[in-house]
């Protein structure tokens, strides 16, 4: 990690922002249940992060279906994942998301959402948090998905700054892998089984120390 000073921050938006995990989990359990794919929430841990057709091939787990059955299952667990949304309103910020968001406003740094959710638009506009941002990338930006670099690339160069200035703040093992392979300061939200592997780590967003990270970068 190179000693360069910290010019933005990238938010992960589920699990950081807000807590979607458990909609997310619900519709791939209705899905997997109408399928009669063996699943549960220790099953859905794994899926933190990832991207929605990777994360249909885990819960497949190697059963085989033709192209038209897997864009049928994604279609289905998203409608329902969006149904789910559909009360979501600023109440649903995590603690302390918006006051780590303006903090970092209030110090000047530019602010990217690096979200794998094609849906990141929509529930930012639920939280009506979109107008923070000076960049969103989400999951229909790039190609890769995390633990690939690729999203927080693509946050960086819309926001103009090179990568090693760039500090990411993440729930998901596969998102402090992409913030690390994008060469960026990691900041790991959760227990250190998932995020332990982040240069720093906090158990919620809520604890996050602004200082500690912008003195990290510097
Ligand atoms: C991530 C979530 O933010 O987005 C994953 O942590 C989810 O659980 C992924 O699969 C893709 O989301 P979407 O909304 O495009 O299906
Ligand atoms: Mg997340």
């Amino acid at each position: 990690m190179p000693d360069v000073p910290i010019r933005a921050v990238i938010f992960d938006l589920d699990g950081v922002l807000t807590d979607t995990a458990e909609f997310h989990y619900r519709a791939w359990q209705e899905l997997a249940d109408a399928e009669g794919l063996p699943f549960d929430r220790q099953a859905n841990e794994a899926l933190r992060g990832v991207s929605r057709a990777d994360s249909l091939r885990l819960v497949l787990a190697g059963r085989e279906v033709d192209e038209a059955t897997f864009a049928r299952m994604m279609a289905e667990k998203n409608e329902r994942y969006v149904e789910l949304l559909a009360d979501m309103s600023p109440d649903d910020l995590l603690p302390g998301a918006l006051e780590l968001v303006e903090a970092c406003r209030d110090r000047g740094l530019k602010l990217a959402i690096g979200s794998s959710s094609k849906n990141a638009p929509m529930v930012l506009d639920a939280l009506e948090i979109t107008d923070r941002f000076d960049a969103i990338a989400d999951g229909s930006t790039v190609e890769v998905a995390k633990p690939a670099p690729d999203l927080f690339l693509a946050a960086a160069r819309s926001l103009d700054v090179e990568p090693a200035t760039c500090a990411v703040v993440e729930d998901a093992e596969a998102g402090v892998d992409a913030a690390l392979a994008a060469g960026m300061l990691a900041v790991g939200i959760g227990p250190a089984e998932r995020v332990g592997h982040a240069h720093l780590r906090y158990p919620s967003t809520a604890d996050v120390d602004l200082e500690t990270i912008l003195a990290r970068g510097a």
